[in-house]
């Protein structure tokens, strides 16, 4: 595993690397499984996480059991940190979309790490806004956009994440499942799986089970607008 990848999160910024690679020792690593819960919406908690590989979705439940994806988190991002600073229930269920190992820190040791380190606060500010604005954007989507819209949208979006460049174009193995997609557009699978074929039939992508070729980043920019 790549330290390196882990390091670079927020909640590392700045810091001599000698200490935080003793801070990275001291936190518990979790290794899981695809599909396996870390956490569940609701549950007490008071750890965040730091992924160091794989993906792991934030999902929550409506009362008559839909499911919508919040965010598909891959290596470097931090998850967990709500209940954390709000002590209060999961806001969310985390689970892992792909085999994956995450960093686990509690809360009196994120206490300690701030007091000794004030600058790293203002770096988890800066990911919890970026996060703000995330939502907002989202948000505004699902009110003023289109299906095929949100959909070029979370298909750039993952592809900002997890994208590869290839020869043929950028190459984005998002792991998830058709059902999975559709939870993350907040629509269903039906019309999302139209709107890839749609976008199939235009030459803008190319699917691959779980992973899907971005073959015209411009058009399906232009479609998220
Ligand atoms: P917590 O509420 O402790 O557990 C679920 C986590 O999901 C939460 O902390 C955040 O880290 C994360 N989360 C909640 N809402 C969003 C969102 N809109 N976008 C990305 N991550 C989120």
């Amino acid at each position: 595993m790549d330290d390196d990848v882990v390091l670079s999160a927020p909640l590392f910024a700045t810091m001599e690397r000698e200490e935080t690679s003793r801070l990275l020792e001291s936190m518990t690593q979790i290794e899981l499984a695809r599909g396996e819960v870390l956490f569940r919406e609701n549950e007490r908690g008071d750890r965040l996480y730091v992924i160091a590989e794989g993906k792991i979705k934030l999902g929550r439940r409506s009362n008559d059991g839909r499911e919508n994806l919040l965010s598909i988190l891959g290596p470097s991002e931090m998850f967990g940190e709500l209940s954390l600073f709000d002590p209060g229930p999961r806001t969310a269920t985390a689970s892992a979309v792909s085999d994956a190992v995450v960093y686990e820190l509690g809360h009196q040791q994120l206490v300690s790490w701030i007091e000794l380190h004030p600058g790293v606060a203002t770096h988890l500010l800066h990911a919890l806004a970026r996060r703000l604005r995330r939502t907002n954007e989202t948000l505004a989507d699902l009110v003023f956009s289109d299906v095929p819209g949100r959909v070029a949208k979370a298909l750039l979006d993952l592809s900002d994440r997890f994208g590869e460049t290839t020869d043929e174009g950028m190459r984005v193995a998002h792991d998830l499942t058709q059902e999975e997609l559709a939870q993350l557009v907040g629509a269903s699978r039906e019309t999302v799986n139209k709107a890839l074929a749609d976008f199939a039939a235009r030459g803008w992508v190319r699917r691959e089970g779980r992973a899907v070729v971005l073959l015209d980043l411009d058009r399906l920019e232009r479609r998220a607008r």
